[in-house]
């Protein structure tokens, strides 16, 4: 069956990124490519084969339930996962070979014996990761419990709140307050190998952060992590549709919901099926735009759970033909960066805001070999 949306993965623009942000790093540092949110929305399995293909050598996730999934598809990479209460299966973990991640004293006391962790410390971002007043008697412990044998201690990190805006004084701050926590640490008998702090903005902009492990997140998948400073990054994802339903209008026809939109002329509307369900944001209802032909046409009236529809103006447009919903960039297409800037968000929300039911096609030989050809579809998971 013919999808009719689908999102296409450029497997070698991921391989691309991947290796110009592994060049950029530090000397020695290795590069941990995030495929959390299902590689931010291109499929993490293709991602994953993809990255460890083409540099990266560690794959970061948040919940267990990521990692198994990489584990399950015999990706036998390092990985490190982050984000999950006390409860948690960290046995299976254990057993699987996945670094945990330690952000409060009550996570450290849940690791079953034979674990391996990175504690994280919070130096300013106020999200995640240990509290400063607990970071001094966390270290103790965990150098404790590492002389014991139980536990093994390889990382200590956190995570910077504004690398992506040049000049930032809290980013001198976070280096500052890592250096000390890596300094309390030292004193407690910790000198874990891997230091990391550095998020994509920071592999462009910050090198005094790479340390010796860069995690890239955004930037793998192709979007330009700091305003004005080009990478030469290549975006990954293309969403496009085909035209199921295309009429000639008057001038004065209300066009969907509540007729927002009035044509002002005879023109052509042409339907496209995907919708919010989809990840189309409504905030593009009347504001957004779409390449057909090589043309931009704006959408025109309300986005629905399913459709849209683009006011096409005179050009010449059939059913089936194919509209590109955003890009590269090469052409006519909006990019993934235009279409968060008229839905009022991040790149990282529309990416990962794909639905689940929009499928995901791979085009590229980044992953060839696990693959055994050049483009494949692949389920969409969750
Ligand atoms: C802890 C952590 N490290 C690294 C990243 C990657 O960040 P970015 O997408 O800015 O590269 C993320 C993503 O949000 C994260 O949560």
């Amino acid at each position: 069956m013919q999808p009719v949306a689908e999102a296409v993965v450029d497997l070698d623009a991921v391989a691309h990124n991947t290796r110009l942000l592994s060049g950029l790093a530090a000397p020695g540092a290795a590069t941990m490519a995030v495929v959390k949110a299902n590689g931010f929305g291109h499929g993490v399995l293709p991602v994953a084969r993809a990255v460890l293909a083409s540099g990266a050598t560690w794959l970061g996730v948040t919940s267990l339930a990521e990692a198994r999934q990489v584990r399950d598809a015999g990706i036998d990479a390092p990985v490190l996962a982050w984000l999950y209460g006390t409860d948690d299966d960290f046995a299976w973990a254990a057993r699987h070979g996945v670094d945990l991640s330690v952000s409060t004293p009550a996570h450290l006391d849940a690791m079953p014996p034979g674990v391996t962790v990175h504690l994280k410390v919070d130096t300013g971002l106020t999200r995640n990761g240990v509290a400063w007043a607990d970071w001094p008697d966390l270290v103790r412990r965990a150098a404790d419990l590492e002389r014991r044998g139980t536990l093994r201690v390889r990382g200590v990190w956190s995570h910077l709140a504004s690398a992506d805006d040049p000049g930032n004084p809290s980013v001198h701050r976070q280096l500052e307050r890592f250096e000390e926590a890596l300094a309390v640490a030292a004193k407690a008998g910790l000198e874990p190998p891997l230091r990391h702090l550095a998020n994509s903005a920071a592999i462009v902009d910050v090198p005094a952060a790479h340390y010796d492990l860069v995690r890239a997140g955004l930037a793998l998948y192709g979007v330009e992590p700091v305003d004005g400073v080009v990478a030469g990054l290549r975006r990954a994802m293309t969403l496009r549709a085909r035209a199921v339903n295309v009429k000639r209008v008057p001038p004065g026809t209300g066009v969907s919901y509540l007729h927002q939109y009035v044509t002002d002329r005879d023109t052509t509307v042409v339907l496209v099926p995907a919708g919010y369900a989809d990840g189309v944001p409504r905030l593009l209802s009347n504001r957004g735009a779409v390449a057909i032909g090589g043309v931009r046409c704006p959408i025109a009236g309300r986005v629905a759970m399913d459709q849209f529809v683009v006011d096409a103006g005179d050009l010449d447009v059939a059913l089936g033909d194919e509209i590109v919903l955003f890009g590269p960039g090469d052409g006519a297409e909006p990019t993934v960066e235009e279409w968060a800037a008229w839905a009022q968000t991040n790149p990282h929300e529309i990416l990962t805001g794909i639905g689940a039911r929009v499928p995901r096609t791979y085009i590229g030989n980044a992953a060839a070999p696990s693959f055994g050809a050049a483009s494949r579809k692949e389920q969409p998971h969750g």
